[in-house]
């Protein structure tokens, strides 16, 4: 018999908290759900009598916590109450890469996982389920424990790991219809107690067979092997792309041919700009940091040329254009369509616009840029998080749009670095007219149609084409 769960809190109100979160209410409207954040602002967003003005723009999730907010799911700032009367914690604060110290660049920074821990351990009063939802390194489970149990009031405290594998700008759809829930837990009758309990909540909606519990180790590694594989076919195709630029072949015939053998599979094979998100990177270096803290330096090399090429495929991009445009884009004006790292998103953790825009803002490009949901201040913020150049310098070289007409009025070349729909549909020919000939289309996702282009008088760049 599994303890029924009744109060689930959450700490963190990110991308993966809050929609994993409002999910879970909306299917289980007699747990009540209480998602908790330090920042305010985010809070008062989630909370906002409008729908549509919660901080995380995802398809289809507007309309589940409509549904649920107010009855069962709650968005808070006062963490030491949702967490004392929570039986079950989810712990989804972010974990970003190191910015210092031992581990630089390459480790997960742990802060905030063992500032929640020890909140949690101060607070708590009674047994609780921990549930480690955030991406986390091997074995963090075990330093979340040692806390727990060292500093707590006595109470009992389980440990799982649970890791999200939504993808931004399709969470809903993954959220209802998981291709798999994973549940490490200990091996011991508490542990085993406490992962069905979990099981159970996910049962209101998952098909029981789609459910996999494992240890917690496993758990916690199958994470990063996921993102890493799913990173690295990405890598691996858009290796091939370049090699495709110099023989004639077509990358996207290439991707359908392989594709179509069932051991490869279709899914995940678009040539791009390079892989960004707040997950790929972080999760490989953290891969390869693991790797490396055993000594197997062969299996480290290996998973580090993903990220390797992915730099490659970004710098590669910008380096296009400046050639192209004659070796000099000083005083051009590069309009970039899309910022976001992928599309249906407004995330641009990692994404490689920013990193093309800072190689090109080095050449003193003006750069101006439209994202159909991506805020100037986001934009802004993203270079100036850099740290290349003056926080006025990226300022006076940056200019952020509301339309990609406007965007694109009188520029010598035009970036897609986003796939957005709308893309596709714009009136090519009334870009062309407005634009400084020759015009350049370079197309970082393969959205438009490179024939029509053509056909306007564009000269036109695809990846691997
Ligand atoms: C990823 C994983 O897919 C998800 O399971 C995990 O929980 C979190 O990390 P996410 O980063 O949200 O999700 O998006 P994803 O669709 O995986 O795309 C990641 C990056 O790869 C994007 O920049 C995307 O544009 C790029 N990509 C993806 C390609 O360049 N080509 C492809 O074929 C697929
Ligand atoms: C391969 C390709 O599969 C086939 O499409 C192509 O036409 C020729 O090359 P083959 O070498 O005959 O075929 O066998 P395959 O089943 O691909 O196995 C190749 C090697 O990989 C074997 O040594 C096999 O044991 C090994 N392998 C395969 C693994 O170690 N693990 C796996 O999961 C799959
Ligand atoms: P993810 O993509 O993993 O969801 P985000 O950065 O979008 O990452 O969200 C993580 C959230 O966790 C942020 O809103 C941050 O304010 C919150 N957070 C971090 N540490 C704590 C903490 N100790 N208590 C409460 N919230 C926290």
């Amino acid at each position: 018999m599994s303890k029924k769960i009744t109060k689930i809190c959450c700490i963190g109100a990110g991308y993966v908290g809050g929609p994993t979160m409002s999910v879970i209410a909306q299917k289980c409207p007699n747990i009540k759900v209480t998602v908790v954040d330090l920042n305010q602002a985010r809070i008062d967003a989630w909370n906002d009598p409008d729908t549509n003005n919660i901080p995380v723009y995802e398809p289809g999730l507007p309309e589940v916590v409509a549904e649920a907010r107010g009855r069962n799911l709650f968005f808070s700032t006062k963490v030491d109450e949702a967490i004392a009367e929570a039986e079950m914690i989810f712990i989804s604060v972010n974990t970003p890469t190191k910015t210092y110290g031992t581990g630089k660049g390459m480790a997960a920074d742990l802060k905030y996982i063992e500032l929640c821990a020890r909140q949690i351990a101060r607070v708590s009063t009674t047994d609780k389920i921990i549930v480690e939802k955030s991406t986390l390194p091997v074995r963090t489970a075990e330093a979340v424990k040692s806390i727990l149990q060292n500093t707590g009031n006595g109470v009992q405290f389980q440990i799982l790991s649970n890791p999200e594998f939504l993808a931004e700008g399709t969470a809903i759809e993954d959220l209802h219809a998981p291709d798999r829930i994973l549940i490490g837990g200990d091996p011991t009758e508490e542990g085993q107690e406490a992962l069905n309990a979990l099981v159970d909540v996910y049962a209101n909606w998952v098909p029981r067979e789609r459910i996999l519990t494992t240890n917690l180790w496993s758990s916690e590694l199958s994470k990063l092997t996921a993102n890493a594989f799913l990173a690295q076919r990405v890598s691996s195709i858009n290796a091939l792309s370049e090699l495709c630029e110099h023989t004639g072949a077509d990358i996207s015939e290439v991707a359908r041919s392989i594709g179509t053998d069932s051991r490869i599979g279709p899914k995940f094979l678009n040539a791009s700009v390079g892989f960004g998100g707040s997950c790929f990177q972080k999760d490989i270096l953290n891969l390869v940091y693991i790797a490396r803290s055993y000594g197997l330096q062969q299996v480290a090399d290996y998973w580090e040329q993903v990220i390797i090429m992915n730099d490659h495929q970004k710098r590669r991009f910008g380096n296009k254009i400046i050639k192209t445009l004659y070796n000099t884009v000083s005083g051009k004006k590069i309009a970039f369509l899309g910022w976001a790292f992928k599309k249906d998103t407004n995330d641009t953790r990692e994404s490689p616009a920013i990193f093309v825009a800072d190689d090109l803002l080095n050449e003193e490009a003006n750069v101006s840029v439209y994202d159909p949901k991506v805020s100037e201040k986001q934009i802004l913020g993203d270079l100036n998080y850099l740290h290349t150049r003056t926080e006025s310098k990226n300022s006076e070289l940056i200019t952020i749009f509301d339309n990609a007409y406007d965007c694109c009025k009188g520029a010598h070349a035009i970036a897609i670095m986003t796939e957005w729909d709308e893309f596709k549909t714009y009136d090519w020919e009334k870009i062309y007219t407005n634009m400084t000939k020759p015009a350049f289309v370079f197309d970082g996702r393969n959205v438009v149609d490179r024939k029509k282009l053509l056909e306007i008088g564009f000269k036109v760049y695809t990846i691997g084409k």
